[in-house]
């Protein structure tokens, strides 16, 4: 979370802008929180560039959640497509078999989640309801660098992706997208928000068992307030929309000055661990992440030394996931580039030290 951010919310906790009551205090359907909702809304449309067909949904459930809701939205019980690239959209592919025809229609599980299988191979269903990517694979550290042309590649069928991981941290081209989904908890605010950003002819095709409160036209026509949505969260999302809105590098603003900042960021670390025997990265360069970076010392066994170093330092939250092994640096939208300068500084020492 930018530090800004936090210090807003804590002076605001107890009262926000005079009316006597803090956010969590508040009535979702009062004047005050309307307000905010209105304007967190306005402000994540004008950062992400997001054209007026499509609605902005302030959801609860998750990323893992929205692996049912959206096929429970868009596939009409028929046939959807997969792309695998890591576990997340393993476990969407998964998850979405019980409610249509899931099928696989790419994957880079033969190279171990390494690489991004080529668009032009894709094979993709003539009469697919949605195509579901996963557009920044946390756990393995794959970031797709330009979203695939379904059109170009003679497909009719609206994009889904899965961005919890990297949302706003660079540019979206809405032109190839149908809908995108992601929890705020990484690059927006606290847990428990999920953002779904959908075009508007895919409204209004829920199946039956679809719950109400996650039905994307109810969800649309109820301006989110169809139930109580995550107020704190949208509220803490929306100071980060205006925080981000603020930021510079150079010319650029908003999101392009934050890609501007992430690209210097991951380049920082990437060329480091390329430029080392003692750490390294495995994911093909073409499609390296610029939020999550997975990284291996050459002699694992010096594991727990590297990160009981690492916690002395104040540098905490390296240990890989369990699935992956290694490291993880998450250098999310938050984490200043002096925060991977000192990462970075502490890998070359721990290198020196071990010599
Ligand atoms: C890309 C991606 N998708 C889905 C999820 C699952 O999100 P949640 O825990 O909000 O259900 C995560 C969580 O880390 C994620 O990184």
């Amino acid at each position: 979370m930018p530090e800004a951010v936090l210090r807003q919310a804590a002076s605001e906790m107890l009262d926000w802008h005079g009316s006597g009551m803090g956010v969590m205090e508040m009535s979702h359907r009062g004047k005050e929180f309307g307000a905010i909702c209105t304007q967190t809304e306005a402000d994540i449309r004008a950062l992400l560039a997001v054209p007026a067909q499509f609605h902005i949904l302030f959801m609860q459930g998750g990323g893992l959640g929205e692996n049912a809701i959206v096929p429970m939205n868009l596939s009409r019980g028929t046939r959807a497509d997969f792309v695998i690239t890591g576990s997340w959209s393993t476990k969407s592919h998964k998850e979405a078999q019980r409610y249509c025809e899931a099928r696989v229609v790419a994957s880079n599980a033969a190279d171990g989640h390494t690489g991004l299988p080529d668009p032009a191979g894709w094979q993709l269903s003539a009469d697919a309801s949605y195509v579901h990517v996963c557009t920044n694979e946390t756990i393995n550290g794959i970031e797709f660098q330009q979203l695939p042309d379904l059109a170009a590649l003679g497909s009719k069928a609206p994009l889904v992706i899965d961005f919890s991981s990297h949302v706003a941290s660079r540019p979206v081209d809405w032109s190839r997208v149908g809908l995108a989904f992601g929890g705020a908890q990484k690059n927006l605010g606290p847990a428990g928000l999920t953002i779904v950003i959908v075009r508007d002819d895919l409204l209004g095709h829920a199946l039956e068992i679809c719950p109400s409160a996650f039905n994307y036209k109810t969800v649309a026509d109820n301006q989110s307030m169809y139930n109580t949505p995550p107020t704190w969260g949208i509220y803490i999302a929306g100071l980060t929309f205006q925080w981000l809105s603020q930021q510079t590098e150079g010319e650029l603003t908003g999101v392009a000055a934050m890609e501007a900042r992430n690209i210097a960021k991951a380049r920082l670390l990437y060329d480091f661990i390329d430029g080392s025997d003692f750490y390294a990265n495995k994911v093909d360069p073409g499609c390296r992440s610029r939020m999550n970076i997975p990284f291996f010392l050459a002699d694992e066994s010096r594991n727990e030394a590297f990160l009981a170093g690492a916690r002395e330092a104040g540098l905490l939250q390296l240990k890989g996931h369990k699935s992956v092994g290694g490291m993880r640096a998450s250098i999310y939208n938050a984490m200043p580039l002096a925060g991977v300068q000192a990462l970075v500084g502490y890998m070359r020492e721990f290198e020196r030290s071990r010599a």
